[in-house]
């Protein structure tokens, strides 16, 4: 009987999804990527390996009891008591820096699905895009588990495998009457709209192509319940967060009531999609209003959404009369925006190899402002004033693209696991195989697996790429680094017929180019005294394991991110 209703159960479970490939999916050797295909054809099987990479390392970022399915062979269950404290199972999820790491990627990747979806099909990637992100939206379920109540755990500073993961993973949570240390973030209710939106095949017309074939209009509900009242709760409680932080001013060092609006704004535009209500379109505008979010030339991160929101404000007035949106006002939003990028004219330059950066927010992880302005200019060149700008702006983003895949002064493509000559040392403990955190190098002197799919943060802004674990700033690998990625390649199968970049770097181009010595940056000191241990490790050591946090870790990353700002 028990037997029975377990099998039952489980059946269940996997009924629940798309079925997974009987042969599975896995990564090829990194040698197949420097082999041309064979044919010009769509979908280029190139592009769809790299698609299928791409996802393949958030599975290596899995946080709990691993399905029978796992594909990456060296992971272990991990982490499966989080939540016991409070008697809640709050196992699962994704491994990485905070919560809203984890909310952003799967919003960014869910909006990509929607907009370029038919890629994943085309590729057969589908299934696994549906796996990965269940595996993030069933756990931002479980962790709320009540109306106005959100829940995460408290990261540790820890380097090493899966199997020791310290235990003390305290879980806090945050409701109307306590606020803890941390405001709720709007950041769930973003990725539950967005997903909804995909699983409900909401598709934004015929600019863009069909949704990812991953339909399921209960799954879609039950995100869309979720979202609202999140939603609600980050409403009302922003307000009451203000004057909290009146009342106690170090709370306002978690997260500043001014970096609220585009959250709040991107949260309700994307319910305005997913209800097909004028009233969250308007509401949306409000913040935008608010919290002067116009004119600006900031980055699109996991901080900051605000160069999202004219797109896709613009994205769906062009769909529809139903939201009443102001087409043409936010196309001159969202083209000032590009323009000002694509002609130098905004804080960012261009490096001489050609990569977008942003003194300071390129500082660290070089290659993510890049991929995000690829991705936005991509997906807005479809509704663009002029055929001139689309042409414009789909050029613009390939450069940062093909530089990212290996068109650089490093001849590296920066994804591990595609090439021989992408990173071999990318900063994750768990990949690793070492355990020494003062040794992160050395112990052990070669990574123990290819951590497939992972990009890494990126080269410097003289274009050079160091490929050292300890140092963060270039080769650390996380759930928002990957996000645009995939967008961009998932609308590469649509649409090319040639290979990634890649394809053209033999064995040994990065050997040949890579620069001596050791980088400038936050964890190696400039005069090159010698490696600066101790707390600038740490720091990376907190953002490449163990996550799912809006707490502690979160503010430390936040701080640590913030700090050159
Ligand atoms: C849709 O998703 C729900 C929730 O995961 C699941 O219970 C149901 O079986 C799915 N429906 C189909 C047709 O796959
Ligand atoms: C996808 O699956 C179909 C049917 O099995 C197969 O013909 C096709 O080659 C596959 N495409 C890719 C890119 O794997
Ligand atoms: C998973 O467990 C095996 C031993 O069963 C171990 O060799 C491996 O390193 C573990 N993986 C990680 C990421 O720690
Ligand atoms: C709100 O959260 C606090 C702990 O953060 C908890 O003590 C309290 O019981 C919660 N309130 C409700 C109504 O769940
Ligand atoms: C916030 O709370 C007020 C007062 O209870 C309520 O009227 C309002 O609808 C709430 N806002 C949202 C977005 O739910
Ligand atoms: C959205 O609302 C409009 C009316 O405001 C209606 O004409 C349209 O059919 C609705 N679309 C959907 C998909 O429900
Ligand atoms: C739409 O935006 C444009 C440009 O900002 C502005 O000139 C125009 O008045 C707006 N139209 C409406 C109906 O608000
Ligand atoms: C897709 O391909 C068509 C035809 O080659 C081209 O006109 C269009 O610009 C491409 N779109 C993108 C986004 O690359």
């Amino acid at each position: 009987m028990t037997l029975f209703l377990l099998f039952a159960l489980w059946a269940q479970c996997v009924l629940a999804q798309l079925p997974l490939p009987s042969a599975s999916f896995l990564p090829p050797p990194p040698a197949s990527g420097a082999v041309s295909s064979a044919q010009d054809s769509i979908p280029n099987s190139q592009w769809s390996t790299l698609l299928g990479n791409l996802l393949y390392f958030y599975e290596a970022q899995r946080s709990g009891r691993l399905p029978s399915t796992k594909r990456v062979s060296w992971r272990n269950d991990s982490a499966v008591n989080d939540g016991s404290d409070v008697g809640l199972d709050l196992s699962g999820g994704y491994y990485d820096a905070g919560d809203h790491f984890q909310s952003l990627s799967i919003m960014s990747i869910c909006w990509g699905a929607n907009d370029f979806g038919r890629g994943y099909d085309l590729a057969n990637q589908t299934a696994y895009l549906d796996d990965m992100l269940r595996w993030g939206l069933d756990w931002l379920i479980k962790a709320h588990p009540a109306s106005h109540t959100s829940l995460s755990n408290l990261d540790n500073a820890y380097w090493g495998g899966d199997l020791n993961i310290p235990q003390d993973r305290p879980s806090y949570q945050i409701n109307d009457t306590r606020y803890g240390c941390a405001t709720p973030q709007p950041a769930p209710p973003q990725a539950f709209a967005a997903c909804s939106n995909l699983y409900a095949n909401r598709n934004l017309g015929p600019s863009y192509s069909a949704p990812a074939s991953l339909q399921n209009s209960s799954y879609a509900e039950t995100l869309l319940a979720h979202a609202l009242d999140l939603y609600a709760f980050a409403v009302n409680a922003s307000g009451g967060q203000q004057t909290y932080q009146t009342a106690a001013p170090q709370a306002g060092i978690a997260y500043p009531s001014s970096s609220y609006g585009d959250e709040l704004a991107m949260a309700a535009l994307l319910l305005s999609w997913a209800t097909n209500s004028s009233d969250y379109y308007s509401q949306a505008e409000g913040y935008y209003k608010q919290y002067s979010l116009g004119g600006t030339d900031s980055v699109f991160n996991w901080d900051s959404k605000t160069p999202g929101l004219a797109v896709l404000f613009a994205q769906l007035a062009s769909a529809g009369a139903t939201f009443a949106g102001n087409l043409s006002g936010w196309q001159a939003e969202a083209e000032r925006y590009f323009d000002r990028i694509l002609n130098g004219d905004g804080p960012s330059f261009k490096t001489k190899g050609g990569l977008l950066w942003y003194p300071g927010d390129s500082d660290e992880a070089s290659l993510n402002p890049a991929l995000n302005a690829a991705m936005l200019l991509t997906r807005y060149a479809r509704i663009a004033t002029t055929q001139a700008k689309t042409r414009d702006y789909l050029d613009f983003s390939q450069t940062q693209l093909d530089y990212a895949l290996g068109r650089n002064p490093m001849s590296a493509p920066y994804v591990v696991g595609s090439n021989p000559n992408s990173p071999a040392n990318p900063h994750s403990a768990m990949a690793s195989g070492g355990n020494d955190i003062n040794n992160i190098d050395t112990s052990p002197l070669q990574e123990a697996y290819v951590l497939y799919g992972a990009v890494v943060g990126g080269p410097d802004n003289k274009d050079n790429f160091y490929d050292i674990r300890s140092d963060w700033p270039e080769t650390e690998v996380a759930l928002d680094y990957n996000a645009p990625m995939l967008t961009l390649a998932a609308m590469q199968v649509l649409n090319d017929t040639s290979d990634p970049y890649f394809t053209r770097l033999q064995a040994g181009a990065f050997a040949a180019n890579k620069p001596n010595g050791k980088p400038c940056d936050a964890v190696f000191s400039c005069h090159h005294s010698g490696l600066s241990k101790g707390a600038k490790i740490a720091l990376g050591v907190v953002s490449s394991i163990v996550g799912s946090a809006i707490t502690a870790a979160a503010i430390y990353i936040y701080r640590r991110r913030r700090s050159k700002w």
